[in-house]
């Protein structure tokens, strides 16, 4: 093989893969023809591989000239492949545009449990009247849910609250969040405290759309010199107002608590034009809301007080009587049944 020829037809072979590549417009008419100059079996494979056969002194010059169009070749369809590419992105974002307004898959969202509103409610009321959130354990000692509140064993008050005992001696599921006071007098005493003590109670009782084994309290209790009745009736009043209305007024009942003395039960008077009003209240226009009173003497004792030094009052309530009350919810089992067609309304 002479050399101008071989050298002849790498020039060809350039000057004609060029002239096709130039034709090729798109990705696939791009790769076909990479194939056929570039495959196992394409020409400019072929051509390197000819190198071995050109004669001795010819070879550098082919070698290098082969190497040169190889190089040339693929330059070229490299960057024509690259142009095909960007052309089609171009083409398929134009036919088909991406519509970036479409609204987003809304993302299902849990929302707090009507109990923790309520419950959050009257922390940032009793926050304004300066309480502090105290928690106390719902496992509790006879003693303290019974004893040191002033009632003795076998005190008939004891018949007051339905008791779920444990299986170790002189423990119950706390059946008020009263105990909770000793717990809160016995780390602060002598000094005086204002905390109210949300959580958890237990009692034995029936399930009814009325009552259930367990339900919330929210206990309040301030202690220190000179505290009176007429401090307590300015909390629950100015706690009525921001929980059920600008407008309501209280009333006080007397009652009998072994805790507290004397002990009162705490009535609000229902909105007038409230069409449930007389359903609520039994035809009265009142709804008892709490119980309450100054805490006993004995019982500001056993917490580290003296009862000669400081008084005090306490109150507790029912969150979930409240909420019952002003959504118009009929049946307490609702609250832990954990039914998403009645948790999902709040
Ligand atoms: N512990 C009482 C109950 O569960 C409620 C109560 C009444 C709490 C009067 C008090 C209080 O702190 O002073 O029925």
């Amino acid at each position: 093989m002479p050399e101008a020829t071989a050298v002849e037809e790498l020039a060809t072979l350039e000057s004609t893969a060029q002239a096709e590549l130039a034709t090729a417009t798109d990705e696939a008419a791009l790769r076909g023809w990479n194939t056929k100059y570039f495959g196992d079996r394409g020409a400019v494979k072929q051509a390197l591989a000819a190198i071995g056969k050109v004669p001795k002194e010819q070879r550098a010059g082919y070698g290098l000239e082969a190497n040169r169009v190889k190089v040339a070749l693929e330059t070229t369809y490299a960057a024509l492949l690259e142009q095909a590419k960007e052309a089609a992105m171009r083409k398929g974002l134009s036919e088909n545009p991406l519509d970036v307004t479409l609204p987003a898959r809304p993302l299902p969202r849990g929302t707090l449990h009507p109990a923790t509103q309520i419950l959050r409610q009257i922390y940032a009321i009793f926050a304004e009247l300066g309480f502090r959130v105290y928690r106390t354990r719902e496992v509790e000692t006879d003693e303290n849910n019974f004893e040191l509140l002033n009632m003795p064993p076998h005190h008939p008050a004891r018949d007051m609250w339905d008791t779920f005992f444990t299986t170790t001696p002189g423990q119950v599921l706390r059946t008020h969040t009263s105990p909770g006071q000793i717990h809160v007098m016995r780390e602060n005493a002598p000094h005086p405290v204002r905390v109210i003590l949300p959580g958890m109670c237990y009692r034995n009782e029936a399930i009814s759309t009325r009552s259930e084994i367990q339900f919330l309290q929210v206990e309040g209790l301030c202690i220190g010199e000179g505290v009176t009745m007429c401090d307590l009736k300015g909390v629950i009043t100015a706690f009525a107002r921001r929980m059920f209305g600008p407008e309501r007024q209280i009333r006080i009942r007397s009652s009998y608590f072994p805790f507290t003395e004397p002990s009162i039960e705490v009535d609000i008077d229902w909105p007038a034009d409230d069409p449930n009003r007389d359903r609520l209240t039994k035809g009265t226009g009142w709804l008892e809301i709490l119980g309450a009173g100054m805490v006993h003497p004995t019982v500001l004792k056993n917490g580290g007080y003296d009862p000669e030094k400081v008084t005090g009052f306490a109150f507790g309530m029912g969150p979930q009587r409240m909420l019952m009350l002003q959504r118009a919810i009929d049946d307490i089992r609702l609250f832990w049944q954990n039914d998403q067609r009645f948790l999902k309304q709040f």
